[in-house]
């Protein structure tokens, strides 16, 4: 089957010879190409320049040969168009710069000019989606209010986001502004990469699992649910990414999302049980990738094989429970690939 086919296939319900397959933050810090495009050019320059952004996002398509390009860009993307100053410094991950705590600032975010200056983003869809051709399925992206909210408020990455959850249990009305807000230039972000050219997008809700079921679903999955209605009522496609979500399967389960990505610690069994007629997307440890051969092939035959028993494959996309971590050799990328593309159940 071609890449392309195989992925939209897992969207329609139809047979597959094997589930379609790409990997989250395929392209990175693992990839010698990448690493020497950084060499010579910073990190949002790479996401600015659509040329460059492309040549990021074809090095894992033209090493592995894999089913998706996703268009190379961040997730915090939002809250630096909104104004919040997104830094990457050098091995300690994002800063912002003006952090958001109080409504003051809150008020003082401009919506219509992050949407104008959001326009890189499409542009790099475009761009890639004529340097890629008609063969190989194309994922555009964003973060969820959430997790856009979480970094807002900490200003920079943490374990555990304290500042973000007491913002969301003291002053549930300004959290419930921001994330509407984050929404609001989301929805337009995930539209615009549909009209460039994207196959589906992917939602990353990747701090959703430090919230309770109760929290999550009070709290968050209203503006989930919004997101994923305005993206299917233009005719998109959405997939859900949690991490450290399987306490909330009931909760995700009820949102309209068309796929939700799940991690290694969702029995994926009773996940299809739950989603008998949704795309499910995972869900390999990372981990495994820092091993040997035999540990790698043997995880990816028995994600394999459990999607293979739960739904004889269909509306399954292989792929990671979480991003491939910089340390990951290309060795075990391609040993995945390669159990991959010989796997029959
Ligand atoms: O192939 C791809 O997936 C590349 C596109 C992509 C990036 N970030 C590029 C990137 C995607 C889909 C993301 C998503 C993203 N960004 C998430 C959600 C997925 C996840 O991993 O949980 C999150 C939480 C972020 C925020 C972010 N961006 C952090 C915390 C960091 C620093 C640490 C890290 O994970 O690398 C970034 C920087 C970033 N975004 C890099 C890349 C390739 C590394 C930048 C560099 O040092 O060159």
């Amino acid at each position: 089957m071609r890449s392309r086919d195989r992925f939209l296939a897992a969207f329609s319900g139809a047979d597959v010879d094997r589930p379609p397959l790409w990997l989250m933050r395929q392209a990175g810090r693992y990839l010698p190409g990448y690493r020497a495009l950084r060499a010579r050019h910073a990190f949002w320059e790479v996401c600015k320049d659509p040329a460059l952004s492309t040549e990021a996002a074809l090095e894992p398509i033209r090493l592995f040969d894999l089913d998706a390009a996703i268009v190379f860009s961040d997730i915090l993307v939002v809250p630096d168009a909104l104004g919040l100053g997104v830094q990457f410094t050098t091995g300690e991950g994002p800063v912002l710069q003006y952090p958001v705590r109080c409504t003051d600032d809150l008020e003082r975010l401009d919506a219509r000019a992050a949407r104008a200056k959001l326009s890189f983003v499409p542009a790099a869809v475009r761009h890639l989606r004529a340097a890629i051709g008609e063969d190989r399925a194309l994922l555009g992206f964003a973060g969820a209010p959430w997790t856009l909210f979480a970094y807002a408020v900490e200003g920079q990455s943490s374990d555990d986001f304290r500042r973000a959850r007491l913002m969301l249990q003291r002053d549930s009305v300004l959290a419930g502004r921001a994330m509407a807000l984050f929404a609001d230039v989301t929805i337009e972000l995930l539209l615009a990469q549909l009209e460039a050219g994207a196959d589906a997008v992917q939602l990353f809700d990747t701090w959703a699992g430090l919230l309770s079921a109760h929290d999550y679903a009070r709290f968050v999955a209203p503006h989930v649910a919004r997101i994923c209605a305005a993206v299917q009522s233009a005719g998109g496609r959405l997939l859900l990414f949690v991490r450290g979500g399987a306490h909330l399967m009931p909760e995700l389960a009820r949102l309209p999302a068309d796929g939700l990505s799940l991690d290694w610690r969702v029995d994926w069994r009773e996940a299809r049980r739950l989603c008998p007629d949704r795309v499910l997307q995972g869900h390999l440890d990372p981990v495994v990738l820092l091993g040997d051969d035999a540990g790698i092939i043997a995880a990816a035959q028995r994600v394999l094989a459990d999607m293979t028993a739960s739904s004889g494959a269909r509306r399954c996309i292989f792929n990671l429970g979480h991003g491939v971590l910089p340390e990951t050799e290309m060795r075990a990328v391609e040993t995945l690939v390669k159990t991959w593309k010989t796997w029959s159940s």
